[in-house]
């Protein structure tokens, strides 16, 4: 395992099932709210998901399930992909809970052995937090691109580049009235940070916390790395931060496409 994913291992294998049962709750009223409203959880990307009523998906740093659950609801057929053990505990005991069948792989995925599910998942769906954890874009694009069937989907929806230029690039960070322009948006270095939900214990326990090793990427680097493995863009959408700054961007949508292309010349 690389030296990246080893440090962010360590990290969100830390009181990461705490965190979500402090946070989200306990999995039997998670899976009893998840079974009374499914749509409410996916409600930012159904749009791009479409009907995913008996479509095989592929979510990658699935974490906690909060996602994958409500897509098996809905009828998906659904597989996770995530390196961390407490995520997982905490997923498969809301599906229990739920009584609903997800495939939980805790793998790094950049290790994950595709050759028997290469092809042939029609969605591939990723969220909030993801291209951080990967020193090579190209390496995860292409990865995504092989597990695709022609004809699958992608769903990459993640923080908003611009958050490079500031000082607090964590966009769930309170910040106050002012955003400070303190960040180089072409930094290409690996950056220490807090696993994304550190900030939400107690302070005295915080320095606890292994810590995780984050590349922030451009726009420009993260089109160009999905067109480059063969992706076929249909649209990104950019949508404004979370907090009051409604005018700064913080998170975006690609919507992508995994097409077989015919040449001309190839036809027929
Ligand atoms: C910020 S979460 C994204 C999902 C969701 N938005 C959330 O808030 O939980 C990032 C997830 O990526 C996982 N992760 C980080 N690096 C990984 C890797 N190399 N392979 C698989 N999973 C990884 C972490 O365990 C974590 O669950």
């Amino acid at each position: 395992m690389s030296k990246q994913s080893q440090v962010n291992k360590k990290a969100w294998s830390y009181k990461a099932n705490e965190f979500w049962r402090n946070n989200l709750g306990a999995p039997t009223d998670v899976a009893k709210d998840m079974l009374k409203q499914p749509n409410y959880y996916l409600r930012r990307h159904i749009e791009y998901l479409g009907d995913v009523n008996g479509k095989k998906v592929i979510n990658l740093l699935g974490s906690c399930g909060k996602k994958a659950i409500p897509l098996a609801i809905l009828g998906a057929d659904v597989t996770v992909v995530d390196i961390s053990e407490e995520n997982m505990k905490y997923a498969t005991e809301v599906a229990k809970e739920a009584n609903i069948n997800i495939n939980y792989i805790v793998s790094d995925v950049l290790e994950l052995n595709i050759n028997e599910i290469q092809d042939s998942f029609d969605i591939a769906y990723l969220e909030g937090g993801i291209l951080h954890y990967f020193v090579d874009i190209n390496e995860i694009a292409l990865k995504i691109y092989n597990l695709l069937k022609v004809g699958g989907k992608l769903v990459l929806n993640d923080f908003h580049p611009f958050r490079k230029i500031l000082k607090e690039p964590d966009i769930f960070k309170e910040v106050g009235d002012r955003l400070e322009i303190g960040g180089n948006y072409f930094d290409d270095e690996l950056n220490v940070a807090e696993v994304a939900y550190e900030k939400f214990f107690p302070v005295n326990e915080q320095n606890e916390f292994p810590k995780c090793l984050l590349r922030y990427w451009t726009m420009g680097e993260i089109i160009s790395s999905f067109a480059s493995v063969g992706f076929v863009i249909e649209k990104l959408v950019e949508g404004p931060r979370f907090d009051s700054h409604k005018n700064i961007p913080g998170e975006f949508t690609l919507v992508a496409s995994k097409l077989k292309i015919i040449l001309p010349h190839t036809k027929g």
